[in-house]
Order: structure tokens, then sequence, then C-alpha cells
């Protein structure tokens, strides 16, 4: 009986449902600290931070403390951290960078993003693209353009695009038939006297050299080893001859194009490459006179030296 008792208490809402009475309890202590509790919290926070908009803009709190320059003040102390590094990297030669331990792991962290927003979309992460995308593996020590870090170099501030002409006006059935099998025996190691007469015959030699093993001034394949720039498929192999790469006159050829990255570093790669082969110095280059000044840079030379190093690790290096 004491419970009913204690309902009796209790001040009823007067509401009676067929003998069901509604009560006028008031809520739980707890209940309502926690809810006066929030409401000062919201309070508080809207005098200290940033909250009510305005029409342009929004309160600012007393704090002032925004979300971006949170984000400004760490990406600050990361440059921070950074600079001594990339002040010194500036200042040393490529041979004196492949010795430096610490300076490599700098690199190759810093390298990681900058292959990730630029380079990854083609190659692959970590230079490894899917299998039967069109495009160079660049973890492995197979190159097209040569493997030292200067050619690599060249290879991102230049931009590259392999040349082979489409054949398919110029060779027979059997002719292509013959050749095909000439690439895939050449890729074992088989010998195929009368496609390598045809290979002489139609000047494949010309770019792929007279050992197959391709030639990095015209970034030719090796056709000798058993790794595929496309693939090693018979009708692909078939499909290179008869339509080339690159070849704007044919509509099935196959496009393999590698962005330019600093037209700026490749034009000045190559006058310091002419100025020691003339026997001159570096030094006495005058930038000015030979640079015009309006050349287009995607990428900073520091970032493309970077790039290059990097790469040449994954491949092992050459
Ligand atoms: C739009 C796609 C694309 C992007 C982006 C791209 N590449 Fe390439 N890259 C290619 C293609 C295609 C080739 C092969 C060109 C050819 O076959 O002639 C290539 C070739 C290369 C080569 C020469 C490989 C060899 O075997 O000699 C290097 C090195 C290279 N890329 C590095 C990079 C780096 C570093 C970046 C980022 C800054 C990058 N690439 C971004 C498509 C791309
Ligand atoms: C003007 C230069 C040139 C000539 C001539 C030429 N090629 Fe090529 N060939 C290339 C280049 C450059 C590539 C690589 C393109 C690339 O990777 O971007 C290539 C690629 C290939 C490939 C693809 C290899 C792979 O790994 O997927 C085959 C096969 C091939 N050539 C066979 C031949 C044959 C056979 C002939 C003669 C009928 C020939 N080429 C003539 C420049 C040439």
């Amino acid at each position: 009986m004491a419970e009913k008792e204690e309902y009796e208490k209790v001040k009823d809402t007067g509401h009676n449902w067929d003998g069901i009475t509604e009560l006028d309890n008031p809520p739980p202590r707890w209940w309502l600290n926690a809810l006066y509790l929030s409401g000062l919290f919201v309070l508080v926070y809207l005098i200290l931070y940033p909250s009510l908009p305005l029409v342009h803009d929004s309160t600012k709190g007393l704090l002032g403390w925004t979300q971006i320059g949170e984000y400004k003040e760490a990406l600050a102390v990361m440059e921070e951290r950074r600079a001594p590094y990339e002040e010194k990297f500036s200042q040393m030669t490529i041979e004196e960078v492949l010795v430096d331990a610490d300076m490599l792991n700098y690199i190759s962290a810093s390298s990681k993003v900058l292959f990730g927003d630029n380079c990854a979309a083609c190659h692959g992460v970590g230079g490894q693209p899917p299998q039967g995308a069109a495009y160079p593996v660049l973890a492995d020590d197979d190159w097209l353009y040569g493997g030292t870090i200067d050619e690599i170099m060249m290879s991102i501030a230049k931009g590259r695009i392999g040349l082979m002409p489409a054949h398919a006006g110029a060779l027979t059935k059997q002719e292509v038939n013959l050749l095909t099998q000439f690439v895939i025996d050449s890729s074992n190691g088989v010998k195929n006297e009368a496609g390598r007469a045809l290979y002489d015959e139609f000047g494949c030699a010309m770019c792929h050299g007279d050992d197959a093993k391709g030639d990095k001034y015209a970034g030719s394949a090796n056709l000798t080893d058993r790794v595929w720039r496309f693939s090693g498929e018979e009708e692909q192999v078939r499909r290179t001859i008869l339509h080339g790469v690159n070849d704007s006159f044919d509509p099935q050829t196959r496009l393999a194009m590698m962005p330019q990255w600093s037209e700026k570093m490749a034009l000045m790669l190559e006058i310091k490459a002419d100025v020691l082969n003339g026997g001159e110095k570096v030094e006495d280059i005058n930038w000015e006179d030979e640079l015009s000044g309006d050349e287009t840079e995607r990428l900073s030379e520091s970032d493309i030296k970077k790039l290059a190093i990097y790469v040449h690790q994954l491949g092992g290096g050459e």
C-alpha cells in the first residue's frame, strides 16, 4: 500500500482517461541540472568562440580562435621544421645528397607527397602503375630514356613523347606476323633469322638498335627483355607494329605522353650540358641572356630535383 500513498501526494493534472489519472511529477533533479548546465555551456561557448552568423561574417568570440588560424599555425610549425632542410638541400649537389642519409630520409618523405599529388595518377603509387595501364613502371631498373638522376631529371623537366611510326601501310600481313614473332622470340632469347632480316630491312634497328635493346635517345623500348612497355601479348605487339606510338597520322596509334613539368629547367639542363661539352664553365653562363623569362614552370627546380632522386631510389638506381 505504501506505493499507492506516494502517488497520492503528487499533484495530478486533472486528466483522467477511463480511470487512469495523469500525474504531474517534476522531472528528476539530475536531468534538470544537465539541462541548466548545457544552457550555460552554450552561453560560454557563444562568448568565447566564433558562433553567431552575421550578414557577411560571424561573431568573433573573445578567444580569437578560428579553424583556419589553427591550420595556418600548424602549417607554420611544419614550414619551420622543413626550412633548414630545404635551405641545406638547395645548396647541395646530387652527389652530396646521395651520401647524406638524413637528407635522403627527408627527401623520400617529402617526395612521396609530391609524387602522390603530381605523378601517381599515371605512374601509380610508388611508381607501380596498375597492370595493363600504358604508363612505364618507375620502380624497376628498366628505363626508356635512361636511369641516371640527370636523365630522370630531364624526363621530368622536359616531358617525353616516344615516337614510333605506324607500319600498317608498309608491311604485308605476313611480314607483320613475322616481325611480331621476332619481337616475342627476342624477349624469350630465341633466335629468329627471318624476322631479324625484316627488322633490319624495315629500319626497326634505327630506333631500337642493332642489338634490339632500345635506345635512350629515341626512348624506344628494349625488345629483348620481358619487361613490356605495353604488353607481350601477340595481338598487342602486332598492334604496336601496325599503328605505332604517338603517330598522329594513325587514329589507332598508341598514345604515350609524359607531360612537361618545367620548360625553364629543361632549357637550363640543356644549356648546362652544352656548356660542359664545349669545355666551358657552368658558372660563366649568363642566364639572363640565355633565358627569356617567360618559360613555364609547373614544378620548381627543387621539387624536380627531389623527385628525380626519389624516382632514382625507387628503381634501385642506375
Ligand atoms: C599524364 C600521365 C603522366 C603523368 C602525370 C606523369 N607521367 Fe611520367 N610518363 C608518362 C608516360 C606516358 C611516359 C612514357 C613516355 C613515352 O613512352 O615516351 C612517362 C615517362 C616518365 C619517365 C621516363 C621513364 C623511363 O623509363 O625513362 C619518368 C622518369 C617519369 N615519367 C617520371 C614522372 C614523374 C616524376 C611525374 C610527376 C612529376 C610524372 N612522370 C608524371 C606519363 C605521365
Ligand atoms: C622512329 C623510331 C622507331 C622505329 C623506326 C620503330 N620503333 Fe618500335 N618503338 C619506338 C619507340 C619510341 C617505342 C616506345 C614508345 C614508348 O614507350 O612510348 C617503340 C615501341 C615498340 C614496341 C613496344 C614494346 C613494348 O615493350 O611494349 C614494339 C613491339 C616495337 N616498338 C617494335 C618495332 C618494330 C618491329 C619496328 C620495325 C618495324 C619498330 N618498332 C620501329 C620507336 C621506333
